[in-house]
């Protein structure tokens, strides 16, 4: 009673800011907030060293989705993410980390940059083609992600839009969704991996899902591979679409400074950090429950008590950001920032994230030298119901 309610609305008209309140949370570091999902309250972790303690220390922190105390988004999206690794303690979480940490890895990405790229400018080409104006997340940024994760995982064609549609429908908790519905598309989801598995034990080609199920590692279950694989077809797609959609947004809004990128090259890199760090995408936050009795920021926190630590304000703690609410590619500490998370459970597809990112940067600066919003930033509709921001649309023309 009388707690803010967590997570809030953005401020209307302002995409990019986060609710009035989070600045409270931040000026707090660790507050007591109503977790809606689970309509029960939790302690909001909002400082960037104290978002530093708690996920950093999987010991007293637990991700397990099944712990009673455990501060759910929704009932559905717990349950369906349940066996995901990120949902994981040691030691199932580290059997399951080590299956796919090298697919991941900076030295293996490189390997990819190419390819990549290639996607990138053919989807640019085929945006050009098809003229002024067009959709910037939908015919653009939505599937970058998707046509990547797709090949790595050896994904049919075919199939991209099935992921495409599974993997949205998920992510949004939805309070109107039947529980007949939400089902439905687990089923749906399962049986999709199930058969993808299928194919590869029967015909295994150069893609992760035929490593990973001719992988003998006996620490692992069949169980365990599904889950991996349904979380990297998860995890690689809304978030990343995000950042390029939003991260190009910014730009528009700061033409001095995507004139500075398109002029010098090297800044792309830390571009790519300080579009995580501002365009704020994991609006839920990191769930977790404390093991033992415990503190955090001086605060004390009971065994069995829920914990949302908030990358996205964290990002935004002035303590480590010199005006934090100002998208400035200039800034020299943005790769400090804690967009990927922190800690045993970090971002494993970062490396893959920052790929994408840089490829798609230096494509849209030579491919879109015109590049404008069709409307004003205040007009741009996102998700909100969405473990995700997302736009719904990105109107431009060049
Ligand atoms: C800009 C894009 C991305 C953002 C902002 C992002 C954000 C995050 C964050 C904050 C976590 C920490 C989870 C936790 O501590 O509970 C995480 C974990 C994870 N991400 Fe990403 N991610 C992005 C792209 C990707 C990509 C491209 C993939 C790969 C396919 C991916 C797959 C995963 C997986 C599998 C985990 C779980 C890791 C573990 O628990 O050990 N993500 N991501």
């Amino acid at each position: 009673v009388g707690l803010p309610e967590f997570p809030s609305e953005r401020p209307s008209g302002r995409p990019f800011s986060l609710p009035a309140g989070y600045y409270e949370l931040l000026q707090r570091k660790v507050s007591e907030v109503f977790n809606r999902g689970t309509s029960e309250p939790a302690w909001l972790v909002a400082g960037y060293d104290a978002y530093k303690s708690c996920v950093g220390d999987v010991a007293r922190f637990s991700n397990e989705t099944t712990r009673p105390g455990y501060p759910n988004i929704s009932a559905s999206i717990g349950r369906f993410s349940a066996n995901f690794m990120s949902k994981a303690d040691p030691p199932r979480h580290s059997a399951m980390r080590r299956a796919v940490a090298a697919e991941f890895s900076v030295r293996r990405m490189e390997t990819l940059r190419q390819r990549v790229t290639e996607i990138v400018e053919n989807l640019a080409s085929g945006m050009r083609a098809q003229g002024s104006p067009g959709d910037l997340y939908n015919d653009f940024a939505v599937k970058i992600p998707n046509y990547v994760i797709c090949e790595m995982l050896g994904v049919a064609a075919s199939s991209r839009d099935d992921v495409h549609r599974l993997v949205t429908t998920f992510m949004q908790f939805d309070p109107g969704r039947t529980e007949e519905r939400t089902r439905s598309l687990e089923q749906e989801y399962e049986q999709f991996v199930a058969a993808l598995v299928d194919r590869k034990r029967a015909d295994p080609a150069d893609d992760i899902v035929s490593r990973l199920v001719a992988d003998p590692t006996p620490t692992l279950t069949d169980h365990d591979r599904h889950s991996i694989i349904a979380e990297l077809i998860n995890g690689g797609f809304d978030s990343t679409a995000g950042a390029i959609a939003i991260g190009i947004v910014l730009l528009l809004e700061h033409p001095d400074q995507f004139e500075a990128l398109r002029n010098d090259r090297r800044l792309v890199r830390q571009t790519a950090e300080e579009i995580v760090r501002f365009a704020s995408i994991t609006t839920t936050g990191r769930r977790r429950t404390a093991t033992e009795p415990t503190e955090l920021a001086g605060c004390p926190i009971k065994a069995g008590d829920g914990v949302i630590a908030m990358e996205i304000i964290a990002n935004r703690d002035p303590d480590v950001f010199e005006d934090p609410d100002e998208f400035n590619i200039f800034r020299s500490n943005a790769r400090s920032h804690l967009g990927y998370g922190w800690g045993p459970h970090m971002c494993v597809g970062a490396p893959l994230a920052r790929l994408e990112l840089d490829v798609v940067l230096n494509v849209v600066c030579d491919a879109f030298p015109t590049l404008r919003l069709d409307v004003p930033v205040a007009d741009l509709r996102f998700r909100s119901q969405s473990v995700l921001y997302s736009p719904e649309a990105i109107p431009v023309s060049w």
